[in-house]
């Protein structure tokens, strides 16, 4: 397994370009499965994640390459609508086609993802949804078997989520896009990523209302046309960078971003001292000092991620003064803490709270990556840390971070792969 080994202390300053979203990415790419023509994508991030999708989709017949960050999928002969147990063990979002294929072809084979480091993360509101379309499912030896009703096409409905879902409303909108009738959605997730994939629908001549509001109104069409679409940028990985500069009196430039993507993250930079600029695609954080102590609790969108709860949680640790993170999207999402407290944080979990007392610096340590997430917190950790530390299980951050090391070197990382 391969590790970083990270040398600080550094100085956490540069120009970074950010490549496109890999949450926006994955559904964008199930959804080439939808026409039945050419769809050509652009600003596809280079990741374990978009290469498993594309080997997932190239698995079922369709015709898909990548070069550079285009993808070109030619989805006219679709041989199974088949996703096996080997590809979704390494990729919940493998989950995605479900909707594309039963969308299409009214039928679909694909295995049930199982729990992960953050959280059980079942799918019951995405089947739930597809049921109330009239598809019949049964779960069987660990796959999602599901066919629409007679005539092989899913019925309109109207379906309210029981909570706010990010992969289930990405799903469910597919399959809506090419059923029998109007589908009228309540309680729809907002994230950016899926209005993405609305507006990649609409371009395939998808008919939507209400794209970044709760409530959804899917006209289902006959069939879809391939289009040519460029992927959002990547929020998260902007946030990450962003957040390096708070942490080490460093001054980072974002390009090929945007501030709308990430208005609460930037909100909380601001206030922990940070002074932010943007422009139409860049965004800039300098920083002066320690940052300050903030209280934050992830919510869905509009409010904080939670995937940058661990990167902001990495800010605390060095904050003046005490901050308190409330993780309210995952039940499990704190694994980074033991890891930063052996870097000489001081965090203390009570249930969903992490109750972050500032230090005026990070020790370096071997640490261990938990998840994507967490992966990050500990490198940027790492960096302000004077002397080496070794990350452990780095492939975490290889499934979500494009040219990661390339990037933080740019940033003056100190940083080296050691391939074991
Ligand atoms: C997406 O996951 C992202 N992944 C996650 O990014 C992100 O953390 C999450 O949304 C929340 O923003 C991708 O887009 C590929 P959810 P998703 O369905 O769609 C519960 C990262 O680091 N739930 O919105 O799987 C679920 O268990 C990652 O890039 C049900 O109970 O998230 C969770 O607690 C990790 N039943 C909550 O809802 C369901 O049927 C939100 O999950 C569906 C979800």
């Amino acid at each position: 397994m391969d590790k970083f080994k990270i040398i600080g202390k550094s100085r956490i300053a540069g120009e970074v370009a950010v490549s496109g979203s890999k949450n926006a990415s994955l559904p964008l790419l199930a959804a080439m499965l939808l026409p039945s023509d050419e769809t050509i994508l652009h600003n596809v991030p280079t990741l374990k994640d978009t290469d498993t999708l594309i080997k997932l989709i190239a698995g079922m017949g369709v015709n898909i390459k990548k070069e550079g960050n285009t993808v070109i999928a030619d989805a006219r002969h679709v041989a199974n609508y088949y996703a096996p147990y080997e590809l979704v063990r390494t990729m919940r979002a493998s989950i995605l086609v479900l909707g594309a294929l039963l969308g299409r072809f009214g039928e679909a084979e694909v295995s049930l993802p199982g729990g992960c480091s953050i959280g059980s993360r079942p799918v019951d509101q995405h089947l739930k949804a597809f049921e109330a379309m009239g598809a019949v499912i049964n779960v069987e030896n660990g796959y999602v078997k599901a066919h629409a009703p007679a005539g092989g096409r899913l019925i309109g409905c109207d379906f309210t989520f029981d909570m706010v879902t990010v992969g289930g409303t990405e799903n469910v909108i597919m399959a809506a896009s090419l059923a029998k009738g109007t589908t009228r959605l309540e309680n729809c997730a907002c994230e950016p990523e899926v209005v993405d994939l609305a507006n990649m629908l609409v371009a395939m001549g998808a008919k939507i209302d209400g794209i970044g509001t709760p409530t959804m109104i899917i006209e289902g069409v006959e069939s879809l046309h391939g289009c040519e679409y460029s992927v959002i940028a990547d929020r998260i990985e902007t946030g990450s960078y962003l957040a390096g500069a708070l942490m080490s009196e460093g001054d980072v430039l974002t390009t090929n971003t945007s501030a709308e993507l990430l208005h609460p993250v930037l909100k909380k930079f601001e206030a922990m001292g940070a002074t932010i600029t943007t422009g139409d695609n860049w965004i800039r954080a300098v920083m002066k000092g320690r940052p300050k102590a903030v209280d934050i609790r992830t919510q869905v969108h509009p409010g904080f991620p939670t995937d940058m709860q661990a990167q902001l949680m990495a800010v605390c640790c060095l904050a003046d003064g005490t901050s308190t993170i409330i993780e309210n999207i995952f039940e499990n999402r704190f694994m980074h803490v033991p890891e930063l407290n052996r870097m000489g944080a001081n965090i203390r979990i009570d249930g969903h709270t992490a109750i972050v007392t500032g230090v005026e610096k990070f020790s370096p340590a071997p640490v261990m990556a938990t998840d994507l997430r967490a992966s990050m917190s500990l490198v940027m950790a790492a960096a302000c840390a004077e002397g080496e530390s070794i990350i452990d299980r780095i492939y975490h951050i290889d499934r979500g971070y494009d040219n990661v090391e390339q990037k933080l070197k740019a940033l003056g990382v100190n940083i080296e792969r050691i391939q074991g």
